[in-house]
């Protein structure tokens, strides 16, 4: 993958598709992220904190209105230029890198957490993007990830098409040119559709000491309705219910500590 310089069409797209209020709609979300986070590592104005794609800034925003400091690191002139928009809108200043994370040397160890959503499935070279993350991590740091689950039944990606992560990657980015133009393998398409296994083998090769997943992470009494209460509870007592949970969840998500 490359910077693109120019503007994108599925970067305009992104941006025209913003909504009023959107930055509190995502806020609970990703206030959430933070208290998932703070488990793992306390949370202080120190706390070294930075956001790979950082997109329209929301993370790094919610970060800086809770009194904490999170940098960014973005591929696109487009949104990181709108994030650093969107902080002076809210009074803060903040500092977003131009940069792709398969090529960014950010040297070693350095962040205390580094927040990585919706982002990998994007990033074509994205063992080499985690190496990176690894690295940048301090020992005992933690990294949230969140991305695709291959076998969801919708997806975030292209939530009008059911079961669209099963279709082959081939299928998938044919499928998407024809929709969006070509212009969408620049940036904006699924590289990937992960899966539970293959990351969690990856984090372990990477050298992450613990490895949490979205089941583990889960809080049944969280949860609002019965029937996902239950499930909740039966996927951290029974390994098959796990399993299957973690194979059709809509998304991936880990939280995972150097
Ligand atoms: C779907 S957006 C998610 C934005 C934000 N993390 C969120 O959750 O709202 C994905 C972002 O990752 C950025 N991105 C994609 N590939 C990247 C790469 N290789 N290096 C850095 N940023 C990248 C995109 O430009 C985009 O801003």
């Amino acid at each position: 993958m490359e910077i693109h310089s120019e503007p994108l069409l599925d970067v305009d797209r992104y941006l025209s598709n913003e909504k009023e209020g959107q930055f509190e709609y995502y806020r609970p979300f990703l206030e959430n992220c933070l208290r998932s986070i703070e488990r793992f590592k306390p949370l202080t104005p120190e706390t070294k904190i930075l956001e790979v794609g950082t997109g329209r800034g929301f993370f790094p925003l919610v970060c800086g209105l809770r009194g904490l400091r999170c940098d960014g690191l973005e591929i696109s002139p487009q949104l990181a230029k709108r994030a650093v928009e969107l902080g002076r809108e809210h009074g803060l200043d903040l500092d977003v890198r131009l940069a792709n994370i398969e090529e960014a040397d950010l040297g070693e160890n350095i962040y205390d957490v580094v927040m990585a959503s919706s982002v990998f499935e994007h990033v074509e070279r994205w063992r080499t993007g985690l190496q990176n993350v690894y690295r940048i991590l301090k020992p005992g740091g933690v990294m949230y990830f969140e991305s695709t689950n291959k076998f969801s039944i919708g997806s975030g990606e292209y939530p009008k098409f059911p079961l669209y992560g099963w279709l082959p990657d081939r299928v998938r980015y044919e499928f998407r040119k024809i929709v969006h133009g070509p212009d969408i393998m620049k940036l904006g398409i699924d590289f990937h559709q992960f899966r539970y296994p293959l990351l969690r083998r990856e984090f372990r090769k990477l050298g992450f000491r613990q490895i949490h997943d979205l089941v583990d992470l889960s809080d049944p009494d969280r949860v609002s309705t019965s029937w996902k209460k239950s499930i909740a509870n039966l996927s951290k007592t029974n390994a098959l219910a796990k399993r299957a949970a973690l194979t059709f969840a809509e998304v991936t998500r880990f939280i995972c500590v150097k």
